[in-house]
């Protein structure tokens, strides 16, 4: 319809995409069979029909992990990252900062010399190959613990260059962002960009402390600040981008009640900055198949646009917004919300 054919027409910056979450299922079997790795599921389609069963982000991460196992070499790497950022470019997608989560490949016995120049291949020819701008965002899994994350930054020293910035995954209740204070110190002071998951099933609270302990520059997912209303006031005064991913939180039930109401309180009750984002598109899929593409970052907008009635200027603001709140210089920046515009 129109508004599905605006948004796919809008510039927009994706901020918030786990590299590991675009595996679609048949790239899944394709790299399965090249490696002989044996999956969980018999096939594809099984694969494919599981993604609706996971209803919270434990049982979601146990297919994500078991997902990403076939993952070997630096082709594999190269070529997941390939096609995602082929995707994004065909849905307007003119710039994306990609999570990554190391530690899930090296605790395989996959290193950092492996995975990394295959990533790093695909982002570096993305301008040339499909008109886009993309950087790489390490994040730390939390269900490993401080000690396993700043070991895993040590490790990482060598490659710097090629990560743009720190971030913090996987479970989240349970793993209060104070115990990362040190690690988010360190990354500050070797020049890296910082974010964190918070709020996401994780309370109020853990949203605060991202943002005074850890210094993150966006905080992605964020939905639980909504909890605390003079949180939320803090987050608006200092222009702190939130990084929501829609059809995400609606697959992983993060928010007991109607996430349609609190996705709205968000983008129309509140001077929050908003970004829409897809978290791992290859998982989750929009309610009703829409007249977009599975899962990308597309069919987020969409979905928000309709649960939160939201017209072409709201969702232009919505764009604007994925560019100032990117990792990108203030020129570029400018360049890319004048085109929203
Ligand atoms: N939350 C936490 N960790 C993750 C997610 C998520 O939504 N996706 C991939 N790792
Ligand atoms: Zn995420």
């Amino acid at each position: 319809d129109r508004l599905a054919a605006f948004i796919a027409r809008l510039p927009k910056a994706e901020l918030h995409v786990h590299v590991e979450g675009t595996l679609e299922p048949g790239m899944m079997f394709e790299l399965a069979e090249r490696n002989g790795v044996e999956l969980p599921w018999p096939d594809p389609a099984a694969a494919a029909a599981a993604r609706a069963q996971y209803t919270c982000l434990e049982d979601f991460l146990a297919a994500y992990y078991a997902g990403m196992s076939v993952l070997r070499t630096t082709r594999d790497y190269k070529q997941l990252a390939d096609a995602y950022l082929a995707r994004a470019a065909a849905q307007g997608v003119r710039h994306a900062e990609v999570f990554f989560d190391p530690q899930a490949h090296l605790e395989r016995g996959v290193p950092f010399s492996t995975f990394l120049p295959g990533l790093a291949a695909a982002v570096q020819a993305a301008p040339q190959r499909h008109g886009l701008t993309a950087s790489l965002i390490m994040c730390f899994v939390r269900h490993l613990g401080p000690q396993a994350a700043a070991d895993t930054l040590e490790q990482a020293l060598p490659h710097l260059p090629l990560i743009c910035g720190v971030g913090l995954d996987s479970s989240e209740l349970g793993h209060p962002p104070h115990q990362y204070r040190a690690l988010f110190e360190r990354a500050a002071q070797l020049g890296l960009h910082r974010v964190a998951h918070a709020g996401e099933e994780g309370p109020a609270e853990y949203v605060a402390e991202a943002v005074s302990l850890l210094g993150v520059e966006r905080v992605d997912h964020g939905l639980h600040c909504l909890d605390d209303p003079q949180l939320v006031e803090r987050l608006e005064a200092m222009r702190m981008p939130l990084t929501v991913c829609p059809l995400s939180n609606l697959q992983l039930q993060v928010y007991k009640g109607c996430l349609g109401e609190k996705l709205t309180q968000l983008v129309r009750d509140t001077r929050l900055v908003i970004t829409v984002n897809s978290d791992d598109p290859a998982y989750f899929l929009p309610p009703s198949k829409a007249a977009c593409s599975g899962g990308y970052v597309n069919a987020n907008y969409l979905y928000l646009a309709e649960v939160a009635g939201l017209d072409e200027a709201a969702l232009a603001e919505l764009a604007a917004n994925s560019f100032r709140a990117s990792f990108l210089g203030p020129a570029a920046k400018e360049a890319h919300v004048a085109e929203v515009a």
